[in-house]
């Protein structure tokens, strides 16, 4: 029986998911993810488990310093503007880096609202929606123009995905980073704000 990825939280009613923390003396060299990275638009019908779930989070938006706040990417002035939502047939979730959790923040299945119509979407287990936040650069120690904004936003999610790529290369999933996103359904589902800004989604799934 195939296993349910954040299915008991969802029947739960929970509104917060703690993940396991990630295994950081696990997986194969980066060498070896690099030349396994390519986009994946085609997955077996399998979920990816919560584990795998937990090393993605921690690429895409983790805490790696701990003492410091670090992040497992880089960001302009230090300042972490880019969010990272999670899509599953179950709900809309927001990674949470300080907990390694995920908030529930809309029941229900809402893949397809991240595509303007890529089919394989709505079937792979996994998509996440990165998302720039310009409030996060109120009281940044020299704050961008909004033109800066955009683009340091634009570098950091590209990065973030890069991460979640390589580390989906190591586990055996495969990765499509998608400029092509239904904003106006998304940023409905996920109750986006003024000032929020779907940046790009990243579909993820098992390679078949
Ligand atoms: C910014 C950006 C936006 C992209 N948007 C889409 C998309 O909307 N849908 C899609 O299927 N692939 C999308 N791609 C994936 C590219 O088509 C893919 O990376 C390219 O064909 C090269 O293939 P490779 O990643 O296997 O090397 C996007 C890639 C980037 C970097």
């Amino acid at each position: 029986m195939m296993s349910c990825l954040l299915c008991a939280p969802a029947a739960a009613g929970a509104e917060e998911v703690s993940l396991p923390q990630p295994q950081i003396q696990e997986g194969m060299s980066v060498m070896q993810a690099l030349a396994r990275r390519q986009t994946s638009r085609s997955f077996a019908v399998a979920e990816i488990s919560i584990s795998q779930l937990s090393h993605i989070l921690w690429a895409a938006n983790g805490i790696n310093r701990a003492e410091s706040g670090g992040r497992t990417n880089p960001a302009a002035l230090g300042v972490h503007s880019v969010e990272v939502y999670a899509v599953t047939d179950k709900g809309i979730y927001l990674y949470l880096p300080q907990s390694h959790a995920l908030h529930l923040v809309a029941e229900g299945d809402f893949r397809m609202a991240t595509t303007k119509g890529q089919a394989f979407v709505g079937e792979a287990p996994l998509t996440l929606v990165y998302v720039g936040n310009s409030s996060a650069w109120e009281n940044a120690r020299r704050v961008p123009s909004e033109g800066e904004q955009v683009l340091y936003d634009s570098i950091a999610a590209g990065s973030m995905s890069q991460s979640v790529a390589l580390v989906a290369a190591a586990e055996g999933l495969g990765t499509c980073v998608r400029g092509s996103i239904d904003i106006e359904a998304f940023g409905e589902a996920a109750g986006l704000q003024e000032g929020q800004t779907i940046l790009l989604a990243q579909t993820v799934g098992v390679l078949q």
